[in-house]
């Protein structure tokens, strides 16, 4: 497989890459804007953290498929086996948790019924809306988003071996 392998992800994977991070930073940003606020404002957030949030699940879909389906380069390797299997490993939980992460969303909002609420503006939110085993979990997704960024900058910076390159366009 190695001689065939790609030097860098398909545009596709490329392309989904950015545009889901951009998507999952955003829907962070809302997430976090809705402690704190009267339910009042609340509405209004989640008015927009729903649907990025279904739009990242959705995606992490067909992202998830397109993966299976093309080429890819080898894992990249830095010399030491932990790390390399770490590097690996965070990849396998950031899919893991991007799933999980909107998934226990849409139960949060089954659980207190709340898209009539968000969408067609009936009532009022919930008193007792606790955010459930979604907020357990997203700082988990938020540690591995950290530690990913952390690894991206050590490769180009530090190791200097243009790691980024493998995730952006070209030959
Ligand atoms: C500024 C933010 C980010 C940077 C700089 C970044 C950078 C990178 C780079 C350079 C790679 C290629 C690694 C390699 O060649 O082996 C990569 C892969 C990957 N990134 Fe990110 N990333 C960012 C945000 C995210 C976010 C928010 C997610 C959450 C889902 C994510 C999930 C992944 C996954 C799962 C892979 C492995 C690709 C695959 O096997 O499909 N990244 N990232
Ligand atoms: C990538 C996707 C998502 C991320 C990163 C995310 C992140 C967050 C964060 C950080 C919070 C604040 C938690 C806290 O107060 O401790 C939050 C709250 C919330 N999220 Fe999400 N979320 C996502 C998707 C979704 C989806 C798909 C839904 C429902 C369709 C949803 C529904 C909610 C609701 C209702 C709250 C408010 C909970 C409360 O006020 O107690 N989220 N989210």
């Amino acid at each position: 497989m190695s001689a065939q392998s790609p030097k860098r992800y398909s545009p596709i994977l490329v392309t989904l890459h950015w545009l889901i991070a951009l998507l999952i930073f955003a829907t962070f940003y809302l997430g976090f804007s809705t402690e704190d606020v009267p339910l009042t404002e609340e509405v209004g957030i989640l008015r927009w953290h729903m649907p990025l949030g279904i739009t990242v699940l959705l995606l992490m879909i067909v992202r998830f498929v397109v993966r299976l389906r093309t080429a890819r380069p080898e894992p990249v390797t830095t010399g030491n086996a932990i790390l390399d299997k770490i590097g690996v490993g965070t990849h396998h939980l950031l899919y893991l948790f991007a799933f999980l992460v909107p998934l226990t969303g849409l139960v949060l909002s089954a659980t207190f019924n709340l898209a009539p609420v968000v969408f067609g503006g009936e009532g009022s939110l919930p008193r007792d809306l606790s955010p459930m085993l979604h907020g357990l979990i997203d700082p988990i997704l938020a540690l591995l988003i950290f530690l990913h960024i952390l690894a991206a900058l050590y490769h180009q910076f530090i190791r200097k071996d243009n790691l980024l390159a493998r995730m952006w366009y070209g030959k």
